[in-house]
This record gives structure tokens, C-alpha cells and sequence, in this order.
């Protein structure tokens, strides 16, 4: 990814640079803001972990803004009996019409795979979920997950191979998140009323704490939020919509969609008596 050039109402074309926040400390980058005691940066700022316990489950939160970039971490999920928690792992910005970008990892027990669940909202409207399992065990070891949030399009990705892509549609009406910065956001939580099978798998007390544990945060920003209080209108040429994936990328995300993706929120008419959602037939890979 070279240099990206915008093209701001009202102002003039901005010329961003990468601005690489390559950090590796989150004592710089997060705020430990829930849970007391069951958030925890340790080995200098390397390794941080969240819990969850029948009081509480724990989060934390970016003390930074991001508008547009590539935001990876490395996770390790809850391992065993881990049925009925969730860890979530998004972009957010704030208030009623705000809009997020959404990893979700729903436990199971023992031995059964975790779904790991995607949605993304604009001005306040989600019902964009997408589900799959993973194709390995993301409990033993350290797994990247990646957000790439450019104005015309979101990817996400596990371990660098992009499992979906939500494209930019407002040619067809659908708002898309590009107007309001957003913090990194994660937390570990009880969703034993829907998380696993639906919620008829509960929560195993006995088993508590649960903990996740995160390391090699880095953020790649387009550029400071402060320089986009406009509407971005379009990218100038060059990074058009077909250059979303190259074709190994798309080979991949073929891949992901065909053998391990659980729901698609595209598939699903009977919950969307009106017609399926216009994104959806929107540029289809
Ligand atoms: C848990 O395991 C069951 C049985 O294999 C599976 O149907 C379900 O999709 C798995 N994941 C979740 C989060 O329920």
C-alpha cells in the first residue's frame, strides 16, 4: 500500500502520507477501561489479557482515533470449556448514528469449533452479520486479525487471508462508514443468552476465569482524524474497486467463503421481508 490520495468537499485534495503507529507497547496505545483488575498489561507492555468471571467480564479501549487504516492484533482466545463467552474485537465511534467494524469470537465447549462473527454498522444500522469457523484451533496460539478500513471498501482479514469485504455502496443508498473516526475497542464477556449454539449452551461458572490475551497491536493510519472533518468523496484513480483483491487475494477469499463461512446475512431473505439488502448484489466478488 503506497500513498492514497483524497478528495475532500470543500477543501482541497489532500495528499496523505502513511502515518505507521508501529508500536509494540500497550501501555502507549490502550486504556484498560472495564473490569478492574481482570484487564492486565504485562512483560512491559508487550502482552495484555482480559477476563471474565461470574462478577464481571473486562475491556479496553485505544486512546487514539483512527480514520481509515489498517489496524492488526494478534489474539489468543479462551481455550477450553470457553461455551457461552464472547471476545469482541471492533472499530467503534460514538453515539446513536455511530458506525463499527465488528470481529466477534463466540466460544464453545471443549473441542468445538468457535464461530467467529462479523457485522458491520453505518449511522447506527448493523444486520450485516457474516459467520465462519476457522481453520485452525485459535486457542493454542496466536492468530493475527486485521481491519483494512479505506473509503471505498472494509476488508477483514485472518492470519493476512481476507475472509470478507464489505464494499463501499452508496451508489446504490447504503451508507458507509466514512465520516466519523473511530476507536479500537475489545472485551471479554458473558453471552451465554446467544453466543454458543443459539444460547442453548450456558456458561461453565466452575471453569472461571476465562481469559484472552492479546500482543503485537499495530495501527497504519491514512492519516490523523483532525485533517477530515469534510466528506471524503471518491479516491483518485488507482484504487478502484477492482483492485480491492488482487487475484491471489480473491482466490482466498473464495476459499474462506466456500468451505468455512456459517452465515451470510446476503443468504437470509426471510429476515428481510423488503428485499435483500442492496449491498449484497452490489458488486459481487
Ligand atoms: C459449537 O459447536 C457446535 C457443534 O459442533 C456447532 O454447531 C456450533 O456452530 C459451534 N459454535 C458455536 C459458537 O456455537
Amino acid at each position: 500500500m503506497g500513498g492514497f490520495n483524497l478528495l475532500v468537499v470543500g477543501v482541497v485534495v489532500v495528499v496523505t502520507t502513511m502515518v505507521g503507529t508501529c508500536s509494540a507497547n500497550f501501555y502507549d496505545d490502550f486504556d484498560l477501561t472495564w473490569g478492574e483488575n481482570r484487564a492486565k498489561i504485562f512483560n512491559g507492555g508487550q502482552l495484555l489479557s482480559l477476563s471474565l468471571d461470574k462478577v464481571s467480564g473486562s475491556g479496553f479501549r485505544s486512546k487514539k482515533e483512527y480514520m481509515f487504516g489498517r489496524i492488526d492484533m494478534q489474539l489468543k482466545l479462551v481455550s477450553g470449556n470457553s461455551a457461552g463467552t464472547v471476545t469482541a474485537y471492533y472499530l467503534s465511534s460514538e453515539g446513536a448514528t455511530h458506525d463499527e467494524i465488528d470481529f466477534e469470537f463466540l466460544g464453545n465447549v471443549s473441542g468445538e469449533p468457535y464461530i467467529l462473527h462479523t457485522n458491520v454498522f453505518s449511522q447506527g444500522k448493523g444486520n450485516r452479520e457474516q459467520q465462519f469457523y476457522l481453520w485452525f484451533d485459535p486457542t493454542t496460539n496466536f492468530h493475527t486479525y486485521s481491519i483494512i478500513w479505506k473509503p471505498h471498501h472494509i476488508t477483514f482479514l485472518v492470519d493476512n487471508i481476507p475472509i470478507r469485504v464489505f464494499k463501499n455502496a452508496e451508489s446504490v443508498g447504503v451508507p458507509f462508514p466514512k465520516n466519523q473516526p473511530m476507536r479500537i475497542y475489545s472485551s471479554l464477556w458473558n453471552a451465554d443468552d446467544w453466543a454458543t449454539r443459539g444460547g442453548l449452551v450456558k456458561t461453565d461458572w466452575s471453569k472461571a476465569p476465562f481469559t484472552a490475551y492479546y500482543r503485537n497491536f499495530k495501527a497504519t493510519a491514512f492519516s490523523a482524524t483532525s485533517a477530515f472533518s469534510n466528506v471524503v468523496t471518491s479516491e483518485i484513480q488507482g484504487s478502484g474497486e477492482d483492485s480491492v483483491l488482487d487475484a491471489y487475494g480473491r482466490r482466498r477469499l473464495r476459499w474462506v467463503q466456500k468451505y468455512f463461512m456459517v452465515y451470510n446475512y446476503c443468504n437470509d431473505p426471510k429476515r428481510f421481508p423488503q428485499g435483500i439488502p442492496a449491498e449484497c448484489s452490489h458488486g459481487r466478488f
